[in-house]
């Protein structure tokens, strides 16, 4: 086994620590932080980490039934969702999409008109602006959801920690009227109802539909909003990384064979001539 110099030692240390020693949660750009709860895990954390695709297509039917009635996903187009996999072709996606309607225009009249959305257009959002937004709200305005998973302090470990955060607020706390107790932010309380309940939506696969599952899931389906091209990107850097530990290789073995001549031993007199010892001939000197 060929030995290595304790700088090349170093530099593949750094390489391999690089890929293996990353911990949960740092690939998602926020602090690793469990407000009231241990670690989670998720299938998208670590190097290799990759979407659980059925975990998403729940995730995703949860935000439609549920989170969908308040919160928009202005940032993801219904086209997008083809990555979700199977009953996601183009045909279901121009359906899913025809079933909204968006505002477009103005025509020939100058007016602006009402069509079926198309799988270019942004998921439609509930309401058409935040002052209606927060008047059905009760004053208070339900945030864009497709980068949730990045802006909030704990990623995926906030998001789900929230949504079954809910429950009576214990003694010595005090929840203002139209607000709901929560462990998971920093006020303990919300205003945000608790509206995931047991049983809220049916799963095709079979999978019960408890509050902690359906938290998991569309938490799951909100960090790949965020992060659609996730795993591209790890596949991406996982390449590179060994590109350059094989180039670190080659290049400590070449830079052994070059300075081999200096540590031998010196010859005897007329035995071999190094390469480089080898004088310019006059005649091709310029
Ligand atoms: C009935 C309307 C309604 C529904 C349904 C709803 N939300 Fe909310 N949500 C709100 C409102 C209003 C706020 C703002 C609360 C505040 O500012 O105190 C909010 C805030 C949030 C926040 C930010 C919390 C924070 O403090 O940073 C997240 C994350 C969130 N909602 C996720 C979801 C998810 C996921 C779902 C679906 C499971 C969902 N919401 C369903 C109304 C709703």
């Amino acid at each position: 086994m060929m030995r290595l110099s304790p700088l090349a030692t170093v530099v593949l240390s750094c390489l391999v620590s690089a890929v293996c020693a990353r911990p949960a949660g740092a690939e998602l750009g926020v602090p690793i932080e469990v407000p009231f709860e241990e670690a989670r895990e998720w299938s998208f954390v670590g190097p290799l980490g990759r979407y659980d695709q059925v975990q998403l297509r729940r995730g995703f039917q949860v935000y439609m039934e549920t989170c969908g009635s308040c919160h928009s996903l202005r940032q993801v187009a219904y086209r997008n969702l083809s990555a979700l996999g199977i009953g996601f072709g183009p045909e279901d996606i121009k359906a899913l999409a025809a079933e909204y309607k968006v505002q477009d225009g103005p025509d020939e009249s100058g007016k602006m008109f009402m069509r079926p959305a198309t799988p270019a257009d942004r998921l439609v959002p509930p309401y058409p602006n935040k002052e209606a937004a927060r008047v059905a709200n009760n004053g208070m305005y339900p945030p864009d959801l497709s980068l949730i998973a990045k802006a909030r302090k704990g990623g995926p470990h906030f998001l789900r920690d929230f949504l079954v955060g809910y429950g009576a607020p214990p003694e010595g706390v005090e929840v203002r009227p139209g607000m709901y107790y929560n462990a998971a932010v920093s006020g303990l309380q919300t205003g945000m109802p608790p509206v995931l309940t047991d049983g809220l939506v049916q799963y095709e696969d079979g999978t019960k539909a408890t509050v902690e599952q359906m938290a998991k899931d569309v938490t799951a389906f909100l960090v790949w909003t965020a992060d659609p091209h996730m795993q591209e990107r790890k596949a991406m850097g996982f390449k590179v990384v060994i590109f350059l530990a094989l180039l670190t290789i080659m290049f400590v073995a070449l830079k052994r064979e070059v300075w081999a001549h200096l540590h031998r031993a010196p010859r005897a007199e007329g035995e071999g001539v190094s390469s480089n010892s080898v004088p310019v001939s006059p005649s091709r000197a310029p």
